[in-house]
């Protein structure tokens, strides 16, 4: 039997341009949602579904997000000398059970690119791939990864993806699957076209920022073209395996785990708002606030 999967891939490489001027000198992933940046409720999420692996693909400043993630000694020691144990709690992320690897996407030719750069580390395992400007659930509060796995295992497939429904004239912000037969919480996938038209969209079926995949994507992303904005797609290498005749399973987030994007400013402040609203401290204050302004 294989051993268990372990390890995902965050992809954390991207210019963020449709966040500028806050992403000029700071990644998005580290933008805050709430109190903390958005890559840290990735690494909670993926460590409460059993990934002890991580492997980040970087690109050029992105060195706060290897930094946010090592142990800071100095400030440990500052704040438990100075009896400030509630702001050291705050840091007990550092000490979490999860072994870190970077590497770099050293030309920014797309997001299958940027999954193809991990193919030296990962080898010949199946592997999770984790965008690192989506959180899943508020609070991070999900298992969709490990349902995943556990489907793929089961129904040994060779690609999972998650899927949220989205409106139609958002259709054209993601990947979109075209389903087999009947949809449920899981289903078995057709195609999937990146970004289509509102007309071409084969459903309102969104991926999610959440994939399981065999190696065998690897080798799928060597031989991917070119495709939307001249960018090497995941899309295109899953949809040049699901041509191939692979198995690829879609499986749709609960309505208690909603996925905020931070890739525009729109969903980041909807997220932003939502998370602060749900603050244990300040929540409550907000929302009189909130009610007060509009
Ligand atoms: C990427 C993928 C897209 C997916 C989206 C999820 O797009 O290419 O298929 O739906 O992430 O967030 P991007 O947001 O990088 O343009």
């Amino acid at each position: 039997m294989a051993d268990p999967i372990d390890l995902a891939v965050v992809p954390v490489a991207g210019h963020g341009t449709r966040l500028l001027p806050a992403t000029k000198s700071q990644p998005k992933e580290m933008l805050p949602v709430g109190r903390k940046p958005v890559v840290q409720y990735v690494v909670e999420e993926l460590a409460q579904s059993g990934i002890q692996r991580l492997l980040f693909v970087t690109g050029a400043s992105k060195t706060s997000i290897e930094n946010h993630f090592d142990i800071d000694e100095g400030l440990v020691t500052y704040l438990r000398e100075s009896g400030r144990e509630d702001e050291l709690q705050q840091l007990s992320f550092e000490r979490r059970r999860m072994e870190y690897f970077y590497t770099r996407q050293r030309r920014q030719l797309g997001l299958g690119h940027a999954v193809l750069c991990a193919k030296p580390l990962v080898g010949r395992q199946s592997f999770v791939v984790a965008l690192g400007d989506s959180i899943i659930g508020i609070n991070a509060k999900s298992d969709i990864v490990q349902r995943m796995v556990e489907q793929f295992e089961k129904s040994k497939a060779d690609i999972v993806v998650a899927f949220e429904e989205v409106p139609r004239e958002e259709v054209v912000r993601y990947g979109i699957a075209r389903p087999k037969g009947e949809t449920g919480s899981s289903f078995e996938l057709a195609d999937l076209i990146e970004k289509p038209s509102v007309e071409e969209a084969p459903s309102q079926l969104a991926v999610a920022a959440r994939y399981v995949f065999s190696p065998a994507i690897f080798d799928a992303l060597e031989r991917t073209e070119p495709g939307k904005g001249g960018e090497i797609q995941l899309t295109d290498a899953i949809r040049i395996l699901l041509k191939e005749g692979a198995k690829g399973i879609g499986m749709c987030l609960g309505p208690e785990e909603p996925r905020f994007d931070i890739g525009n400013y729109e969903s980041y402040f909807k997220s932003f708002v939502e998370f602060a609203l749900a603050d244990p401290d300040y929540g409550d204050a907000l929302r009189e606030h909130i009610r007060k302004l509009i």
